[in-house]
């Protein structure tokens, strides 16, 4: 028998970094960008197959913490099952170190996967917590936005150590995400931010305070429907990012090259040094802000879309389907 889950991608519309601090952000999934498990049952044991990074392995052969080893093993102890027999094997299409979240969403498909295998079904809310752990190992002291608004697969506000939040979304909202081409490890970034953050408490804190504004701002924006206002945040959100030191030339490029074009707003997301930008524009003018972002070096440009849409009543959502 075989089983097959996947996981979104996501964006930090507005608060990366800030968040890390205790402040707010908003993140949304990017459902058209995803990763995907497949667990085919068989007498072999257990191994398994990610070929975008040549792993082809038994677990048993994986060390405690390998982020996909751990991610099965802690699994199966939520699920209270043991190892069944079989292969996994891990596809995304969300490019790597990107800021588009892939290790969460790779993790999240793990479990979801796993899950279905066992005959159980997990809530979002554990499928997150079990996810948070392997981020963990990946980034060291991750604020735990992105696997939530992963396993949630809805726009949320989310602050550290608080109940996340699903957002309404109050009209349509268009995206292009360009991705710079430049892979960047968010612990690299978010190492920099802290030490930079250590020389100068004082600085670091007014304009993490300014970036959590911004988000609050920004969701009443989304919520009430105003992509104008909402981009407005944006390009603000860009100028502090830059402030404490995670833009960079390129990245500044691709957010100038996006509002030369009419975008209404545009932003790195995630973690910078690298990774994309997120630019909101209105789909008539998709094709040249598209073109625009090409010839500003974008290595890849994808379209998304926000529909709108409400908070579940009651807190228990679906899972979404694979
Ligand atoms: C990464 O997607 C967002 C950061 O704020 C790190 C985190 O929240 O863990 C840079």
């Amino acid at each position: 028998m075989t089983h097959r889950a996947s996981a979104c991608g996501k964006i930090i519309l507005l608060g990366e970094h800030a968040v890390v601090y205790g402040f707010p952000a908003i993140a949304v999934p990017v459902r058209e960008l995803r990763a995907w498990a497949d667990f085919a049952e068989s007498r072999s044991p257990f191994r398994i197959e990610a070929p975008a990074i040549g792993l082809d392995a038994p677990l048993e052969d994986l060390p405690a913490e390998h982020p996909l080893a751990f991610c099965v093993r802690r699994s199966l102890e939520i699920l209270h099952t043991t190892l069944p027999a079989g292969c996994l094997t891990v596809t995304s299409e969300i490019p790597v170190a990107s800021g588009l979240g892939s290790g969460a969403a790779v993790s999240t498909a793990i479990v979801r996967v796993l899950a279905s295998a066992a005959g159980q079904t997990l809530p979002p809310e554990e499928v997150s917590r079990i996810v948070f752990e392997v981020e963990r190992i990946y980034h060291g002291t991750p604020s735990g936005v992105d696997n939530t608004v992963i396993a949630h697969e809805r726009p949320i506000y989310f602050r550290r150590g608080l109940e996340p939040q699903i957002l309404a979304v109050g009209a349509a909202i268009h995206f292009l995400i360009a991705d710079s081409g430049v892979r960047s490890e968010t612990r690299h970034a978010v190492g920099g931010v802290r030490e930079r953050r250590q020389a100068d408490p004082a600085r670091y804190e007014g304009l993490f305070k300014f970036i959590g504004d911004l988000a609050e701002q920004g969701r009443e924006y989304l919520e009430s429907g105003d992509p104008e206002m909402l981009g407005r945040t944006m390009f603000e959100c860009h100028g502090m990012l830059d402030a404490i030191g995670v833009t960079t030339p390129g990245l500044d490029r691709l957010v100038a090259a996006a509002r030369g074009a009419g975008a209404l707003g545009a932003k790195m997301s995630g973690a910078g040094l690298g990774g994309n930008v997120i630019a909101l524009v209105d789909p008539q003018r998709f094709a040249s802000v598209e073109s625009a972002l090409r010839d500003s070096a974008a290595v890849a440009v994808y379209r998304m879309a926000l529909e709108p849409s409400h908070p579940p009543l009651g807190g228990t959502e679906p899972l979404p389907a694979a």
